[in-house]
């Protein structure tokens, strides 16, 4: 039998309560899979067809590309306001779902809530356990897929999660997940690029040179608001969205911006792998015109800001 991620730690029938203590953060983990030591985790078989665990097997390959964190620092100041807008009181129970290094995990964790982190990268969960032992924060951070959450129904009070869910292939299922595992009454929080913001824009300009692969709805489609409406129809009771902006400032001219993000950013890095050199050339010939369209410095270094649709559920 083979997994989309790694191995299979554990498949039993239990179910953990948050009352009981795993590694700091208790959580209560559905039937069907238990978390062994929060180092791993696999999870259970969704019976994949074989394109859709090629298509899960590439793009976990992608996000584990490069080294994000490099680019979630970047913008987190705007990860930061946005944890800061949820108010979270002092133990909630908080999930980021396709945490990355913990852009939010940890501003929320910072604010007193009780934090799970869940993302298909092991080497950014790595990243985000250090720092979390580094800052003494009790985060657990589990590897795990937004389709198929580990958790058991309703197991948190508010659910998270900031340009990562967007990346799921099957967003009926990433949308199911989220609202499942949320309480009734519990909000389902999202920040997701639009298809006209500045990163939906620069995803355009490298699909034109690199097709996505096939089977991949586009991501930004979470960023339309008929059709996030569509997508959490069912189980919500009130649905509230609101076009938000996050600076993206480098202390770097254009060009090298582009350099920087060719080599952090797995779904960039990628792309450019995919080209020969000629096709290089002008993907980042593309690339620099729309920073340079959209640099709002006028010092020799790059800022833009880009659109995101931040999405506030309520669950019934
Ligand atoms: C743009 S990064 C954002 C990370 C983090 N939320 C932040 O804002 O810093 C996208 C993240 O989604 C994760 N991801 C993509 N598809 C996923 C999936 N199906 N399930 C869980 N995580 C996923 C990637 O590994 C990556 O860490």
């Amino acid at each position: 039998m083979s997994t989309p991620f790694v191995s299979v730690l554990a498949l039993r029938s239990h179910t953990k309560s948050w009352g009981d203590c795993c590694q700091g953060v208790a959580i209560p983990v559905r039937d069907s899979a238990q978390l062994e030591n929060g180092e791993t985790m696999g999870t259970a078989n969704d019976d994949l067809a074989p394109e859709m665990e090629a298509l899960k097997a590439k793009l976990k390959a992608t996000w584990m590309s490069g080294d994000f964190d490099k680019i979630a620092q970047i913008y987190a100041p705007g990860a930061a306001e946005f944890v800061e807008r949820l108010a979270l009181r002092p133990g909630e129970r908080v999930l980021d779902v396709a945490c990355g290094t913990g852009n939010l995990s940890f501003p929320a964790s910072r604010a007193g809530a009780r934090v799970v982190g869940l993302d298909i990268a092991p080497n950014l969960l790595e990243t985000a356990r250090a720092r979390a032992q580094a800052e003494g924060l009790e985060i657990r951070f589990d590897e795990g897929d937004a389709e198929q959450l580990l958790y058991e129904d309703a197991a948190f009070d508010t659910v998270i999660t900031m340009f990562g869910a967007m990346f799921a292939p099957r967003p009926e299922k990433a949308a199911a997940e989220l609202i499942r595992v949320s309480r009734p009454g519990g909000r389902i929080v999202m920040a997701n690029w639009t298809p006209t913001g500045f990163i939906g824009q620069m995803f355009k300009t490298t699909s034109a040179h690199v097709p996505p692969p096939p089977g991949m709805q586009s991501p930004v489609r979470w960023g339309d608001e008929e059709v996030v409406r569509e997508r959490l129809r069912d189980g919500i009771t009130s649905l509230e969205l609101t076009r938000r902006h996050i600076s993206f400032k480098f202390p770097l001219a254009v060009p090298d911006v582009i350099e920087f993000w060719r080599a952090w950013y797995g779904p960039t890095q990628r792309a450019f792998a995919a080209l020969d050199e000629n096709g290089q050339q002008a993907l980042r010939r593309d690339l620099e015109r729309l920073w340079s369209e959209h640099n709002r410095a006028t010092d020799g270094t790059t800022h833009v800001e880009s659109e995101y649709l931040e999405v506030v559920a309520v669950r019934g």
